[in-house]
């Protein structure tokens, strides 16, 4: 499928979808929130409304069953380039975003100050460094992919889009909602049968997750795999498909979540100061390079 400039890149930045989140959730789940709604947004929401609009409209229509196995067959090859994380967040910090005023922060900021945070709580080192790493499929972005096929909320492909996913009404034009295989409640899948055989549409949740599935604890993988999985750990949308062990992991899930999206702090973390910890923790649990 061939997408014109425009398809690709709906959003001024993908960062537009991060602080759409923060509009939609305001609130941790079951925490305190430490800085108020209006706090985070001093910027006219219209033009945002639109572009974030758009982009669901665009993730809705084209994120069909599918679609995510082409993704699949193409990025879980890992062919594209080796590279160490270090590299890889210098990669990452080429998208830089202009358009938040919560921050001026780049991507490397994003994922130190969540996993400062982490550390902060005094959280186990893995976690510390899933919270490091959560973004790093954000690199899809670099390789040309649409901006809805590396972000925004994801949702399982393969049976009927739940309403309580963002802008449900934006299915109507995905194929996969009229074909009579995909369309109904439990469509491919059977009753609790367990993320594990459930598709999700495709986004750097899934790509990081196939990445990091050998090296770390499996508390670590579920944020990494669901942390964009919204309709599920804000809304439980799909809990006609999680097993008790899915019940039992989403508690990291859930844990993870403020941190992702309320540790945003306008002192920058110092990069440099911390840059030794995290290459000890990252030496501690991942090889060299990774494939990407
Ligand atoms: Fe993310
Ligand atoms: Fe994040």
């Amino acid at each position: 499928m061939n997408f014109t400039e425009k398809e690709i890149s709906p959003l001024a930045s993908i960062e537009e979808w991060e602080d759409d989140l923060l509009e939609r959730y305001p609130e941790p789940k079951n925490a305190e929130t430490k800085k108020k709604k209006e706090e985070y947004r001093n910027y006219t929401d219209s033009e945002r409304v639109n572009t974030v609009r758009e982009f669901y409209r665009l993730n809705h229509t084209y994120q069909t069953y599918d679609f995510v196995v082409q993704k699949e067959k193409e990025f879980l090859k890992f062919d594209k380039r080796e590279m160490s994380v270090w590299d890889a967040i210098d990669f990452l910090n080429t998208l830089v975003d202009d358009s938040d005023p919560d921050t001026n922060l780049d991507q490397f900021q994003h994922l130190l100050q969540t996993s400062e945070a982490i550390r902060a709580d005094g959280h186990p080192d893995w976690f510390v460094l899933m919270g490091f790493m959560h973004d790093l499929g954000k690199v899809l972005c670099l390789f040309g992919e649409p901006q809805w096929a590396v972000v925004g909320d994801t949702f399982p492909v393969g049976c009927k889009h739940s309403d309580k996913i963002v802008y449900p009404e934006f299915f109507e034009a995905n194929p996969d909602s009229k074909d009579e295989r995909y369309n109904t409640k439990y469509g491919i899948y059977s009753p609790n049968c367990g993320l594990e055989n459930v598709k999700m549409s495709w986004g750097h949740d899934e790509y990081l997750y196939q990445m990091m599935k050998n090296y770390l604890p499996e508390e670590a993988l579920y944020p990494i795999r669901y942390h964009s999985f919204y309709p599920q750990h804000r809304d439980d949308a799909y809990s006609h498909l999680m097993s008790a062990h899915d019940y039992k992991m989403f508690k990291w899930v859930d844990k993870f979540n403020p941190y992702d999206l309320y540790s945003k702090v306008p002192v920058p973390p110092n990069a440099k100061e911390l840059r030794p910890y995290y290459e000890d923790l990252v030496a501690k649990y991942l090889p060299a390079t990774l494939k990407f």
